[in-house]
């Protein structure tokens, strides 16, 4: 997809991934439709991105979901790209895993991608297309100790967006999953914690910059494909369970 003129929904659009995203793709001409909770950093970011719209929105709340689509389609009366990126960590042994924040991160990474995906595609379908992509992480393809309630919702987003990608085939709407490996942003400060030990351990492979991921979520745009990972060699970390690779 060609993205000069076309409006994007980018969610967590205040920081990090979303906000390089958003940069990028005013670069290739595209129509932002700004999404975080910091009404403040939304908006000062539309102030730089002339033709952008800042809309404050809770993504775990259904109802303001509903809202902020209704307000980008009144704007711009189109809807041709949504991103689901809004996220947050959570770190927990199983057995110490919290079920109310899990609950709140289920809410924020499945309830509200599903629920901006539903109000997006009859609008999709009604302009004969559209392209939707969804953050998942590489975590959804590892087995890590203390991240089994995060990995395992990124890995369930991962299942709902190539299903959807299935069912939408006919409708010439794109749903593509990108995965991105661990990147400088600042969500390990916000990932919330609950009982994990403390480590200096470093990762065998350096963090992406969030620039680097918007690029790969760029990509999955233009070429419509199903999974975009971070890196190849991620290709076949389901396979090879927990372990990352040998830094190359
Ligand atoms: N960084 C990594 O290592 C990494 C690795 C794999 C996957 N990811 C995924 O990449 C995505 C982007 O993360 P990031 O690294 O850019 O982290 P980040 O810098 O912490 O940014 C998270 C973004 O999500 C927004 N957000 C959080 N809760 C929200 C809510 N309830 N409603 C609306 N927006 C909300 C935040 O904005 P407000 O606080 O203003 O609401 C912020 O814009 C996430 O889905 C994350 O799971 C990150």
């Amino acid at each position: 997809m060609d993205l000069m003129g076309k409006v994007v929904i980018v969610t967590g659009a205040s920081s990090g991934i979303g906000l390089a995203t958003a940069k990028l793709l005013a670069k290739q001409g595209a129509k932002l439709v700004l999404v975080a909770r910091s009404r403040d950093k939304l908006e000062k970011l539309a102030r730089e991105i002339p033709g952008s719209i800042a809309i404050p929105t809770d993504m775990t709340k259904p109802l303001e979901i509903k809202k902020l689509v209704r307000q980008a389609k009144y704007h711009f009366r189109r809807v041709d790209v949504l991103i689901n990126n809004a996220g947050q960590g959570y770190d927990a042994p199983i057995e110490k895993t919290n079920l109310e924040r899990m609950q709140m991160i289920y809410n924020l990474s499945m309830v509200g991608p599903l629920v901006a995906m539903q109000e997006v595609i009859p609008l999709m379908r009604y302009q004969r297309g559209g392209a939707i992509v969804n953050v998942s992480s590489g975590t959804a393809l590892m087995r890590l100790a203390n991240n089994g309630a995060y990995s395992s919702i990124k890995k369930a987003l991962a299942q709902l967006s190539l299903t959807a990608r299935e069912e939408l085939k006919k409708d010439n709407i794109t749903v593509s999953v990108v995965y991105p490996y661990m990147t400088a942003t600042d969500f390990e400060k916000n990932t919330l914690k609950n009982n994990v030990p403390l480590t200096e351990e470093k990762p065998p492979i350096p963090p992406d910059t969030a620039e680097f991921v918007a690029e790969k979520i760029l990509e999955a745009i233009q070429t419509g494909e199903a999974e975009v990972f971070a890196h190849d060699w991620m290709k076949t970390m389901g396979r090879q369970g927990s372990a990352l690779p040998d830094a190359p």
